[in-house]
């Protein structure tokens, strides 16, 4: 089955994932963006020329802006969130508030529009804590220690997995739960390493390093994960479950990281070193067999053609 005809109401639709998603849904959908533009992928886009894709500017702190923007929707895609760990460690109120409240306000308003089809909400990989090897969603989580400003993140995404959750469970809306495990690709403006050791390594600017580099992460490219949320959108049986949705074998350290990039895009940058900025994630991989076996998801593309088609984006679009 593949999502056609349905109206889309896509939360953070003007960010990194949500205007992808937007982007292989608006031929057969109507779809609408709702977005403070606090960050804004869709200005290198021409997705808002697009017939069947609208963007209605507004908060989801503002319930009846949400309310009124989820009326009438098949399916609510909830990526609107405060996301990055420098913004986050920057503003940790702002971050509880909207990832917390304003995903308190996106469910309240789907289950008051009776949406059918799919409420799309998403958690964090980050809700495993700072070592996280094969986990599987039903590991337990880790909150970290209060106070530690990094985990503000988890803990406030943690609790909108569990609101949704509690509003398929209580009331039989049909939500789902993704936990993306380090996203990158075209179209990324906030945050996170990849972009940023691109961005520095096209320019053969410095590339900074924070901590000693053997942080491990998996990287998944934003296509793949996509065709996760596809996924989760098409298949029945997606409803009340969460799913880790990551690419468990393009796994390397920070520094690898860097080294890589820098030897696929033929740079100069040297690699510098510099004090942790916060407590970190210094293992991350996950187990994702759940959304293999159940939705059929498995990531495609390896680390090196991710790089390549990332850094092509922002060479035509940012630089
Ligand atoms: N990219 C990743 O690796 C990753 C990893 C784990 C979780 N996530 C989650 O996936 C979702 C999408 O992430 P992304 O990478 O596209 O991030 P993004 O920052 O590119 O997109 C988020 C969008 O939400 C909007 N937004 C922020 N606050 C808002 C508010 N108060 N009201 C309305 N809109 C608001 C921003 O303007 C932005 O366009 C987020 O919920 C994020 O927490 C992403």
């Amino acid at each position: 089955m593949s999502v056609r005809g349905k109206k889309i109401c896509i939360t953070g639709g003007a960010g990194f994932i949500g205007s992808t998603l937007a982007s292989k849904l608006c031929a057969e959908n109507e779809i609408v963006l709702f977005d403070n533009l606090d960050r804004n992928t869709i200005q290198h886009t021409r997705l808002l020329e697009d017939q069947n894709i609208s963007l209605v500017e507004g908060d989801v702190l503002d319930y009846e802006a949400v309310r009124r923007v989820v009326a009438g929707a098949d399916i609510v895609v909830h990526a609107a969130a405060v996301a990055g760990i420098d913004t986050v460690i920057k503003k940790p109120v702002k971050t509880m508030e909207v990832n917390m409240i304003g995903t308190a306000n996106v469910l309240k308003a789907a289950q008051g529009a009776g949406v059918k089809d799919r409420v799309v909400e998403f958690s964090t990989s980050e809700v495993f804590g700072s070592h996280a090897f094969r986990s599987r969603e039903d590991d337990n989580t880790v909150a970290g220690s209060a106070g530690e400003a990094r985990w503000v993140y988890a803990v406030s995404k943690l609790a909108g997995e569990h609101l949704s959750h509690a509003y398929f469970k209580e009331f039989g809306l049909p939500t789902v739960s993704i936990r993306p495990f380090n996203v990158y690709g075209p179209g990324q403006t906030g945050e996170g390493a990849i972009q940023i050791f691109i961005r520095r390594a096209l320019a053969d600017e410095p590339i900074k390093i924070y901590g000693d580099g053997t942080q491990i992460r998996a990287w998944c490219f934003i296509d793949d994960m996509v065709e996760g949320l596809l996924c989760a959108l098409e298949n029945p049986v997606a409803v009340g479950e969460s799913f880790n949705i990551g690419n468990s074998r393009a796994v390397t350290t920070i520094y690898g990281l860097a080294q890589t990039v820098c030897r696929v895009l033929g740079s100069k940058s040297e690699i510098r070193f510099m004090p942790p900025l916060s407590a970190d994630v210094e293992l991350r991989i996950p187990e994702t067999t759940k959304a293999e076996e159940l939705l059929g998801f498995k990531a495609k593309v390896n680390l090196e053609e991710g790089i390549l088609g990332t850094a092509e984006w922002y060479r035509e679009n940012v630089l």
